[in-house]
């Protein structure tokens, strides 16, 4: 305790660095899809020149680098040790990108290699493109200029870990001459497999984690003629042969190696360290000579690494034309298996027009990513201002990897003629609604797809930054619970054992955590329709009044706090909509449409959770944690009953959650009053209750205050180091995920540092090799759950912010009831009144023209032929789409009043006019 208290003390003066000093504990490069999470791992100091990037799993990547200047080599990336390392001068670290600054010695250059995973939380399309960039430029140090190319490489590791995998190859470039790269696959392809393989102690066999279908592409942008950098690639040749020919000459052959397919790497079978032969996909640039004077475009490069799949995932639907009997021997609608496609695809007709939209949105995706980083970084701050940033940090690392688990899919089915809510993601190139889903595979823990548990954990995410994802993970869950060939109560564990099989569980097997899934599934609905006003399907003027309305006041008044800016990440997709309001109106219509599931669940929890049975969960009868999980989620679905008007219901359940606090309170309280048990009849055991900042974050209430204060003064007296640990009955182990939840029941800052000071200690904790949320509260080490998108519960003070905000807004909102009628005539006529005078002016300067006319904001053209058309990206691009019923296939093309301009607007204009379908 002396020892904790010294370190917390010392903890603000040492920790007061911002992200430019903060090296995480691994570092994440490419991290975009579950088939494409590049980071540098490993227990030594983190130096991209002297390390090998690793796949999350840490199987080890071949992706490597090399500089040469003045005719001189250096290895930049991937411990290439036949040439000297660069020195390692910087890292510099936000949520959404890594930059590594290296150098030769003496330093005459320098070369800037930013990784960027492009965070764009509210345009769900964007994120789910699967590519992520590599920009290098490279600068004079000494003043002098220097002859510079740049050389990497990446092999068939990214494709498989084994090394006896086949690979074939081509080289690409883009339809418009936009970019040249390199595509390479399994020989072997095989559709929604993994890789299996055995272990040699346990003889089981578990999954590496790869998928053995897809392809991966390596490319660079084609640089603009008047930079004068040149770009030459290499496609199959060995990897010594390779690099030695850059070493030798800086350039490569631009061929590609016909004989293939061939082994990612065959060695000698007398010496198993020798390889004799290595395929690689390498790519060079010359920037002639540079010099302090040369323009940055002249300097800089932008590649992108991607790995692709179409179809992404089986779906299991039910087939109403035929009937199958049930294990429980009762009848039940035939079983139907469909593929999902990607996002993108219904959008793109190719990969290679993906990659260019991918390619031609850097400068965009680049600037909001850095919105999303300082946004962070200034709400974390106030959110818990006695930490320095060292909470910022712990959310900023996490943010990554919560995409790295989910693919985004094209629901197709919903596309004829459905007059439900469909559940929607905005193309940004089209500007109108694709009906979506989510898919997210359970990362390292094992390959569930979609499991509950691993969802709810990340609640605080999605409520501060990407409300309308929320929603779009649980549709395919409630789909499958409502085909009829699940029969149990409780909402599933998960959608499959193991991604991308999302075929259900029609054995109705299932892990033993029914009130857990109930409880979760339940808060995790009310949470979506209450984080912010839902907005309504088609607005219309009126409703976008309001919605404004409503928004300048939030923003002006009380609901915010004096002199504090809105917590939580705000942007507009398809047509300015607020993505919060989006998220808001897609949970509603959700609940409205699945109502009757969900209430059965709630009777479910009231069946069980007040003497909860042995459950999976660390298996012990009358856990605490489940009555309290299982209290909040009914009083959650009567909240979700009040809402929708179902007022008999929401009595119900209400008068349950009380009778059952009542009788929780007996029973789950020390005798001394100290603490909640564990479980009923221990007295020697409690638990970390992070299932208490469900009834924070959702403002229920349910739980008294003394309870918080009890817990509040008790978490001090059990912490170690790094938190407390989340179960007596386990000491050695807690939860990152966990710590962050149960800081936000906290009241007294003592009790939150106690949480938040052990969670950024162990993000400090550069001793470990990987990074994964089940760490030992005593030394910090991390034990097993890597990169799984639960680190997303880190968010947790920023989600309960989000939340209470929104509370403020709808209480102030009830108040002001009476006087807005006033307001909104007095602003209705104001309004009207500069119409009108708008409206005379416009007309009188018309006339004094040519009779052209134009609509303000939006320009529509073409409307008449059955396209839409939405401007975009400050009306630099615009885009229009082919509005065939059922399809979703869409042209881009230029206005015609825009073709004249534009023309050296880069290869962007090119594109533009160029025909997608
Ligand atoms: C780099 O490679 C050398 C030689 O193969 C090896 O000894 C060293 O451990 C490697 N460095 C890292 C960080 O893996
Ligand atoms: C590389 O740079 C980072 C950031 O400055 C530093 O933390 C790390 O120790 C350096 N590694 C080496 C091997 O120099
Ligand atoms: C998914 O299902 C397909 C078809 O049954 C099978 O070939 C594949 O191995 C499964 N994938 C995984 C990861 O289990
Ligand atoms: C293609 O690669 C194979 C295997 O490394 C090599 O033997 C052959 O010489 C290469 N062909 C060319 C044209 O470089
Ligand atoms: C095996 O190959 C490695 C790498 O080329 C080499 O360093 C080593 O000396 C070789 N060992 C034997 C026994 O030949
Ligand atoms: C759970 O607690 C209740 C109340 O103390 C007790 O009656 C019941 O036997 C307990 N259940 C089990 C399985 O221990
Ligand atoms: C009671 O709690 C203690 C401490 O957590 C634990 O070691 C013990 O196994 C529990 N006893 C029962 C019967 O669950």
């Amino acid at each position: 305790m002396v020892l904790l208290s010294l370190l917390v003390g010392l903890l603000p003066a040492v920790l007061a660095l911002d992200e430019t000093d903060y090296t995480p504990i691994v570092v994440p490069l490419a991290v975009r899809g579950p088939y494409l999470g590049a980071y540098l791992t490993g227990r030594q100091d983190k130096n991209l020149a002297t390390m090998d990037p690793h796949f999350w799993t840490t199987q080890p990547l071949g992706w490597k680098g090399l500089v040469r200047i003045d005719g001189e080599t250096w290895n930049w990336m991937g411990n290439l040790t036949d040439w000297p390392a660069c020195t390692n001068a910087s890292i510099h670290h936000t949520a959404a990108a890594t930059t590594f600054s290296l150098h030769p010695e003496p330093a005459t250059v320098e070369l800037t290699a930013t990784f960027l995973s492009p965070i764009t939380p509210a345009d769900l399309f964007r994120q789910s493109l699967p590519f992520s960039y590599l920009h290098l430029s490279v600068s004079s140090l000494d003043g002098q200029p220097h002859q510079v190319e740049v050389y990497s490489e990446i092999n068939g590791l990214w494709l498989a870990d084994e090394e006896d995998e086949e690979t074939t190859w081509v080289h690409e470039k883009g339809e418009k001459g936009d970019w040249v790269g390199v595509r390479a696959r399994l020989d072997n392809q095989r559709k929604f497999a993994e890789a299996y393989k055995q272990d040699p102690w346990s003889k089981e066999w578990a999954s590496t984690d790869r998928i053995l279908q897809g392809d991966v592409y390596y490319a660079a942008q084609t640089p603009s003629s008047s930079s004068g950098v040149q770009t030459t690639f290499s496609a199959g040749h060995d990897a010594m042969q390779t690099r030695r020919e850059f070493a030798s000459s800086g350039t490569l052959s631009s061929t590609s190696n016909s004989t293939s397919p061939r082994p990612i790497r065959t060695r000698s079978s007398t010496n198993s360290s020798l390889v004799l032969d290595e395929p690689v996909f390498a790519l060079s640039h010359s920037f002639g000579r540079i010099s302090p004077s040369s323009s940055p475009s002249s300097r800089e490069v932008l590649l992108s690494i991607g790995h692709v799949r179409d179809p992404l995932v089986r779906y299991m639907i039910s087939d109403s034309d035929e009937t199958t009997t049930g294990p429980d021997g009762k009848e039940r609608p035939g079983e139907k298996v469909i593929e999902l496609r990607p996002l993108w695809a219904s959008t793109f007709t190719s990969v290679g027009k993906m990659l260019s939209f991918f390619f031609s949105d850097y400068q965009y995706v680049k600037e909001q990513s850095e919105a999303f980083n300082a946004k962070l970084y200034s709400d974390a701050r106030v959110v818990d201002p006695e930490g320095g940033d060292e909470y910022a940090h712990v959310v900023a690392v996490s943010t990554r990897q919560i995409f790295m688990a989910m693919e985004a899919v094209w629901d197709q089915n919903q596309m004829s003629g459905n007059e439900k809510e469909v559940q929607v993601a905005w193309s940004p190139v089209t500007g109108e609604p694709v009906p979506a889903m989510v898919m997210l595979k359970e990362i390292s823990s094992n390959g569930n797809v979609n499991t509950v548990d691993v969802i709810a954990p990340f609640l605080p995410f999605l409520l501060y930054a990407s409300p309308s994802l929320l929603p779009l993970l649980l549709e395919p869950i409630y789909r499958y619970m409502e085909t009829g060939l699940y029969v149990p109560k409780p909402p599933i564990h998960d959608l499959g054992d193991h991604y991308p099989n999302a075929t259900g569980h029609n054995d109705y097997l299932y892990p033993g955590l029914p009130i857990e899934e109930a409880g979760n599934a339940l808060m995790m609905a009310l949470a979506g329709m209450r984080v912010a006003q839902p907005a309504t399907s088609s607005p219309t003027t009126r409703t976008k009044v309001v919605e404004w309305w409503d928004d300048q006041r939030t923003r002006f008044s009380g609901a915010v706090g004096a002199g504090q800016r809105k917590i939580g990440w705000e942007s507009k997709i398809g047509h300015g909509r607020d993505h919060r309001r989006e998220g808001a109106r897609m949970a509603l219509g959700q609940a409205r449409e699945r109502y009757e599931l969900m209430k059965g669940w709630a009777k479910y929890l009231e069946e069980e959770c007040l003497y909860p049975g042995d459950q999976l969960f660390g298996s012990s009868p009358n856990q605490t944690s489940l009555v309290i999980k299982g209290i909040l989620g009914m009083r959650a679905f009567s909240e979700i009953a009040d809402d929708l008007g179902e007022t008999r219901d929401r009595d119900h359940f209400r008068d349950v959650t009380e009778r059952y606090l009542e009788t929780f309170l007996d029973l789950a309280v020390a005798k001394d009053g100290s603490h909640l048990l564990g479980s009923y009849n221990n007295a020697t055991g409690w638990i970390t209750h992070y299932n208490l900042y469900f009834d924070v974050l959702l403002g229920l209430e349910v739980f008294p205050q003394t309870i918080y204060e009890m817990q509040d003064s008790f978490y001090p007296t059990v912490a170690e180091p790094y938190g407390p640990p989340l179960d007596s009955r386990f000491p050695t182990r807690a939860k990152t995920d966990w710590l962050a939840w149960a800081s936000a029941t906290c009241l007294s800052s003592k009790c939150r540092r106690v949480f938040l000071d052990g969670l950024a200690r162990y993000f400090r904790a550069s001793k470990n090799a990987v990074f994964g949320d089940s760490i030992t509260p005593q030394e910090g080490w991390s034990v097993g759950f890597l990169s799984r998108p639960v680190a997303g519960g880190h968010y947790a003070l920023l989600g309960k912010e989000v939340m209470a905000q929104e509370r403020r807004r709808r209480e102030q909102k009830l108040l002001e009831g009476e006087a807005e009628g006033w307001w909104f005539l007095a602003v209705g006529l104001g309004f009207i009144i500069v119409l009108v005078v708008s409206w005379r002016a416009l007309s009188r300067w018309k006339r004094a023209r040519s009779g052209y006319i134009e609509l303000g904001g939006r320009r529509a053209h073409g409307t008449g032929d059955g396209r839409r058309g939405s401007e975009f990206d400050g009306g630099r691009q615009v885009w229009g789409a082919e509005d065939s019923p059922g399809m979703s296939l869409f042209k881009l093309e230029l206005p015609e009043e825009e073709s004249s301009e534009g023309e050296e607007d880069y290869a962007g204009a090119h594109r533009r006019r160029s025909r997608i379908a």
